[in-house]
């Protein structure tokens, strides 16, 4: 398992490169991540090319066996540059253009911004070709779908347009612009959504559409990108580094061409005061592995106090960094590599901390990143192993989108709504896989679909006969509800579900922060909020689980559970206080015969990792507190965001 730094030789003079290089290989890193920001540096003039001291740093990371990741450094094009081609700029919203120095500052359609973007990327990759130090390249940096509204990014949104729907007519009848005379007579009307009012006040449909074609049109920059590396690289391994960001583009296309998924990783360092928070970070993590169903590396990963973007956030507990790496490790990442080796003193980002402090002087957190590379050395035997899991949870790109243009009630969006499956689950020490809709569902036993809300008939398809088969399905509300240009499907919800469900939707009600009661047949009794499905039953099959206790609805099915060929599909008409879905998933782990660890304390997790002769259970405190538990007969202690590892050899 390799342990790396982001490091940035252009921001300090050379005469601390070997002294780092040299810190960096006693303390046991083993990858270091340069130059995507660079640019000016590799290029200060057009023409000018200067990657002698790129080729002076690498080479001394190479005599101390450090290995290299490089990022093409796309994302912050020259002075010079932009000073020549001022219309390179990405407009944004307001129809102005961005502001140069903040970074990002390049449209990824501007032909020679793509012409300068490749003759550098076709230099870097040539002149490191054979350098075996280099042994992945990063594309850009946190990328974020095409939001850029200049005028050639807006001729290829109508190309997009055109070449999916042909003609007007399609796009009218498909968008319903009958609504407030939006219909289009020629192509020229059609703009990206200027102004900067709510995204909910224009066509869901085309906005659902126009996200689309941002991210789509992101992955095509992408691909030009790699295409080059991969042409003059053939052996190294692409990847381009995301996180959850404002304007996210579908990660699955994203990374259909890259070779390892790459995640930006900061978790809070405040120590959050709702216990479901705690659970956030594996659940990114486990989000990121699920996009190639493969090990990942986490390119960016908390080292110190945050700041700069917002006022400076509290120190990382002890522990933390260690704790937070090693997670990262339990979730399925093969390399976690901490940003940044040191604290900027210059530039917006000085505040962002490093390991190492703008004193100079390797402090506290310096030895625990020192502690954590011994530690990371001695998993050898775990690398090349994998999480297997028995449940999958559903996420789907359109769904984000389309909660996003449209949210649905106070309080509710989508993440969160698979977040509250996700913390539930996580209580009972399962792996747990968070997979595309797209992907193939076999080797599952539950495959839990929170919000199916634009819905795909493949699908749909698939779930019918996963459950069918044999398969447990949890749906929820706000399922069906779309079709898959964002209208509203007219047939009772959750219209293409109702069968597989055997129930229907009589009316809904958004409750939003409000709260109703709900009350299990068990006697159990839960808080509810947001959304509460009416329910009917209707299959010969059907049985009503749990019903709400208050409103005018009272003893109205709220929870249902039908059977379906071999299988069982449950439906979840509202939104529950977390204990909820820990008591209803119990029930349903027992049913589908997965194996569960019960008594588990709030913020501890555990998840196992799986190789040919062995398997490693990472035990892991996610608190700020010690946590005691008995496990497996033994009485277990953990400290503070400890990171425990028990192995077992495979017979
Ligand atoms: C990431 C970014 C880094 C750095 C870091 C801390 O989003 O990729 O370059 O800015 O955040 O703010």
């Amino acid at each position: 398992m390799i342990i790396g730094v982001d490091y940035y030789p252009e921001h300090w003079g050379k005469e601390f490169w070997i002294p780092d290089a040299d810190l960096m290989r006693k303390t046991g890193v083993g990858i270091v991540r340069m130059a995507e920001f660079a640019w000016s540096r590799l290029s200060p003039k057009e023409g000018v090319y200067t990657f002698e001291w790129l080729d002076e740093i690498i080479g001394i990371f190479r005599e101390r066996g450090i290995k290299v990741i490089l990022g093409t450094p796309t994302n912050c094009p020259p002075r010079w540059f932009c000073e020549k081609y001022p219309d390179a700029i990405p407009v944004g919203r307001d129809a102005r253009p961005n502001p140069i120095g903040i970074r990002g500052h390049r449209c990824y359609n501007h032909p020679d911004f793509l012409r300068h973007a490749g003759d550098m990327i076709e230099r870097m990759t040539k002149r490191y070709a054979k350098e075996k130090t280099v042994v992945a390249w990063q594309i850009d940096n946190e990328l974020e779908a095409n939001f850029c509204f200049c005028k050639r990014c807006t001729e290829k949104y109508r190309a997009w347009l055109k070449e999916k729907y042909g003609d007007l007519e399609s796009i009218n009848k498909f968008y319903g612009n009958e609504v407030w005379s939006g219909e289009y007579s020629s192509w020229e009307q059609i703009d990206p959504p200027f102004g900067t009012y709510p995204a909910a006040w224009l066509n869901p449909a085309y906005m659902l559409d126009f996200n689309r074609f941002a991210s789509d049109d992101m992955i095509q920059y992408v691909d030009f990108q790699a295409k080059i590396i991969r042409r003059n690289c053939p052996e190294a391994k692409i990847t381009t580094n995301v996180w959850f960001c404002e304007n996210m583009p579908d990660f699955y296309k994203t990374f259909a061409g890259l070779d390892f998924v790459s995640f930006d990783n900061y978790p809070p360092t405040k120590i959050p005061e709702d216990a479901g928070q705690f659970y956030s970070h594996a659940f990114h993590l486990d989000l990121m592995r699920g996009i190639k169903r493969q090990g990942f590396c986490v390119m960016e990963e908390l080292s110190g106090e945050p700041g700069c973007w917002s006022p400076m956030g509290r120190m990382p507990y002890p522990g933390m960094i260690s704790g937070y790496s090693l997670q990262a490790f339990a979730h399925g990442a093969d390399a976690v590599v901490h940003f940044r080796w040191r604290t900027a003193v210059s530039g917006a980002e000085m505040y962002w901390h490093g390991l190492i402090d703008h004193s100079n002087v390797p402090g506290r957190r310096f030895k625990e990143f020192e502690e954590l590379c011994r530690v990371a050395r001695g998993l050898k035997d775990i690398a090349g192993t994998q999480i297997l899991s028995e449940v999958a949870i559903l996420y789907s790109a359109d769904n984000e989108y389309a909660f996003k243009i449209q949210p649905q009630t106070n309080g509710m969006y989508y993440l969160g709504q698979i977040r509250l499956f996700y913390e539930a689950l996580m209580k009972y020490g399962l792996n747990i896989d968070i997979i595309g809709e797209q992907e193939e569902l076999s080797g599952y036993k539950l495959i839990v679909a929170p919000e199916m809300y634009v819905t795909d008939p493949e699908v749909v398809k698939k779930l019918y006969a996963f459950v069918k088969k044999g398969g447990t399905l949890v749906l929820t509300n706000r399922s069906g509800v779309k079709n898959k240009y964002n209208n509203c499907i007219m047939e009772p919800l959750p219209a293409p579900y109702r069968e597989l469900v055997g129930c229907c939707v009589l009316e809904y009600d958004p409750v939003g922060y409000d709260h109703v009661a709900v009350r299990f047949a068990d006697g159990s009794n839960y808080r509810a909020g947001q959304w509460c499905d009416i329910l009917k039953p209707e299959g010969e099959e059907t049985k009503v689980l749990a019903c709400y206790n208050s409103e005018f609805y009272k003893g109205s099915a709220a929870i249902t559970e039908n059977k379906y060929g071999s299988g069982t599909a449950y439906y979840i008409g509202t939104v529950g206080e977390q204990e909820m879905y820990v008591h209803l998933l119990e029930k349903i782990l027992q049913e589908c015969g997965i194996a569960y660890i019960e008594g588990l304390p709030d913020h501890v997790e555990i998840t196992t990792r799986t190789g040919k002769d062995i398997t490693a259970r990472f035990l892991f405190n996610n608190a700020g507190e010690v946590r005691q538990f008995i496990l497996d007969g033994k009485e277990i202690s953990l400290q503070p965001f400890e990171m425990r590892i028990e192995r077992s050899d495979i017979k």
